[in-house]
């Protein structure tokens, strides 16, 4: 059994959804803090608790033969942990620190992580590899590093072995519609967007023009999320098969300005999305673009969604059919 901490929530849902595709028996563990438990499969288990309470791991692991964790369970919006930068340091190192603890006390000894791009910060070139410098500029991704790093020492000492999945910009939804995105307050770009055609705000406001790019707007590497489940999974056969763990960009390796994101979800939606120009915000990096180089030599990973249209039409598919999201 795989053990899905942070299940409910946007990639998490995706990823049990996949692992039960697939056959695999799947036990979600989540505070529903910002997951849905609507969001969950119906064929896996549920739990409501928080991996700060080691009682609730401990109980898990006593109580089911799990083989391995997938670790989504993360505060994970970089303006709110400016503001609120020991809320985050709490809730995703202590996190960690709580579950590296019950897995190692309980011999559980592989780990697929959640990481971030937010790790690089600001990048000296891209695309950008795995051993470029990590200098993040944001308590979020701040703690992310923090969180690889201690499995990187408690693998060491212990022997949990990890694979940490560095994402860069998450987005789509399940191609049927049924599972899909839903943070509040909703902060990612493609929802955004969407919203203006779903009749939900007049106009998207592209957040700076004047960057170093070719039409001013920051450039993202958007990656579908069902690319991002095979990743995983792969993450987990990996290390089933003894493989050394270590940290993967995930990306496609391609760059998008906030303007081609907004042509391309207008030919998606087929008519015009009205946008305003507004300051810049705190923080972006003008470009970031990964290279999936390793991910490829060593998981055999592609991410099969290339079309950025394709990525857009998954997550117009979910918002159409759910214009208010899980509506609890
Ligand atoms: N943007 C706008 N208008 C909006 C919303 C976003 O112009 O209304 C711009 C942003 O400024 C940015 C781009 O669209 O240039 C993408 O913004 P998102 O908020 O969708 O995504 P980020 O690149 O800020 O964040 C993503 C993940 C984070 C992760 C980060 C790594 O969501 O978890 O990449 O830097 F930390």
């Amino acid at each position: 059994m795989i053990l899905v901490c942070g299940g409910a929530g946007y990639i998490g849902s995706h990823m049990v959804h996949e692992l039960v595709r697939r056959g695999e028996e799947a036990l979600v563990l989540d505070n529903l803090r910002s997951g849905h438990r609507a969001a969950v499969h119906p064929k896996a288990r549920f739990v409501q608790g928080d991996i700060r309470d080691r009682a609730v791991l401990d109980n898990i692991f006593s109580r089911h033969d799990i083989e391995a964790v997938i670790h989504f369970a993360a505060s994970s919006l970089v303006g709110e942990s400016v503001v609120k930068p020991l809320e985050y340091f709490d809730n995703n190192v202590g996190g960690m620190q709580s579950l590296l603890a019950a897995m190692a006390a309980h011999g559980r000894d592989k780990l697929v992580f959640s990481s971030t791009a937010a790790v690089y910060g600001e990048p000296e070139r891209v695309p950008i590899l795995e051993d470029d410098p990590t200098r993040p500029t944001n308590p979020y991704g701040e703690s992310k590093l923090i969180m690889e790093k201690m499995m990187q020492w408690v693998s060491q000492a212990h022997g949990v072995r990890f694979v940490s999945l560095r994402y860069f910009n998450v987005a789509g939804a399940l191609p049927d519609g049924s599972l899909g995105e839903d943070h509040r307050p909703e902060t990612h770009l493609i929802p955004l967007i969407l919203q203006v055609p779903l009749g939900r705000r007049a106009r998207i406001g592209i957040f700076g023009d004047d960057y170093d790019t070719p039409d001013g707007t920051c450039i993202r590497d958007y990656i579908h999320v069902m690319d991002l489940t095979d990743a995983h999974q792969r993450a987990i056969d990996h290390l089933r098969r003894g493989g050394e763990g270590g940290v993967f960009n995930l990306g496609s390796a391609q760059g998008f300005s906030v303007r081609e994101m907004i042509s391309a979800a207008e030919r998606v939606v087929g008519r015009p999305i009205p946008t305003a120009p507004e300051a810049r915000r705190a923080g972006d990096p003008a470009r970031l673009v990964a290279s999936a180089a390793k991910a490829a030599k060593i998981l055999g990973w592609q991410p099969r969604y290339t079309s950025i249209e394709d990525v857009i039409s998954t997550a117009w598919a979910w918002h159409q059919s759910h214009p208010d999201g899980y509506a609890e």
